[in-house]
């Protein structure tokens, strides 16, 4: 299962790479929300992918929704949750910096999360109870303690502008921690790729509000599987349906939570 989906992560990443840059038929979902011919192109092939090799499998993707069998609780058995291009702003303008996100959940439990970026060929991939590698090498969260010396990164939700909290969170990070990331060279805006991020120790920790499944599902469990924590911002556990989450390193989760409540 985790070569298939390593193998079907690359594939689509291809997919997207190959298409970069050129024009593209592109729509609006809602205001700042995009989607292009390119998304559709991804998810078309995961899906397809997925339906070859485990027909009785359950999918959730981000452009097509809930497909397949739920047992009689209405539970999925195996599922499998798509971002086929996390970070479509980026792509639309032609900003290099987007991946595939593909997580395996068993009866609700995320087993397997892969996030690849094509256009550095970097494949992050995790399963649970085995760690967390890139490009095949086992990664590790970082060991910074302090927030005072952390490098942060935060998402901007597309409703963001209906989220008075967000610039509050944002503006208590920038007086708190050596670094916030958003825009300029190591801003990534792409949920997926900013936990697998804090997964390799790039950066400390992440916070985000407003991201649905396919955003955080691959992600969430590399960055466990990494030595880091994942929770709400109040430190409660987190499910994938119910963002807000907060990724770190684990030594800086407190001091995350404490500026997260102010
Ligand atoms: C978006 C990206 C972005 C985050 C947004 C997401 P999309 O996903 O992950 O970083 O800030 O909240 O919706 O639309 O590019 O797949
Ligand atoms: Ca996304
Ligand atoms: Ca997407």
């Amino acid at each position: 299962m985790l070569n298939f989906a390593i193998q079907t992560a690359r594939d689509a990443g291809r997919l997207l790479a190959e298409r970069f840059g050129r024009a593209l038929q592109i729509s609006n979902k809602s205001e700042l929300d995009l989607v292009t011919e390119s998304d559709l192109a991804s998810e078309r092939l995961i899906i397809e992918r997925i339906k070859t090799y485990h027909p009785r499998h359950s999918i959730l993707a981000e452009e097509s929704g809930a497909t397949g069998p739920a047992d009689r609780e209405g539970q999925d058995e195996w599922r499998w949750i798509i971002d086929p291009l996390d970070g479509t702003t980026n792509y639309a303008h032609g900003y290099p910096c987007f991946c595939v996100s593909i997580g395996l959940e068993h009866k609700g439990r995320m087993e397997i999360g892969i996030v690849y970026d094509p256009m550095r060929d970097e494949l992050f991939s995790a399963e649970r109870g085995e760690g967390a590698s890139l490009n095949g090498r086992r990664i590790q969260v970082s060991p910074v303690d302090s927030l005072a010396a952390a490098l942060l990164c935060t998402g901007f939700p597309y409703d963001v502008r209906e989220r008075s909290e967000f610039a509050r969170h944002f503006a208590n990070f920038i007086m708190n921690a050596q670094a916030v990331r958003r825009d300029g060279a190591a801003a990534l805006d792409l949920a997926a790729l900013d936990l697998a991020y804090v997964a390799c120790g790039r950066f400390d920790g992440f916070w985000e509000e407003g991201l649905k499944p396919w955003d955080v599902a691959a992600g969430s469990l590399l960055v466990a599987e990494a030595g880091g924590r994942v929770s709400k911002y109040d430190g409660s556990s987190l499910s994938i349906f119910t963002p807000p989450i907060l990724a770190s390193n684990g030594l800086l989760h407190a001091e995350m939570m404490r500026v997260l409540s102010i």
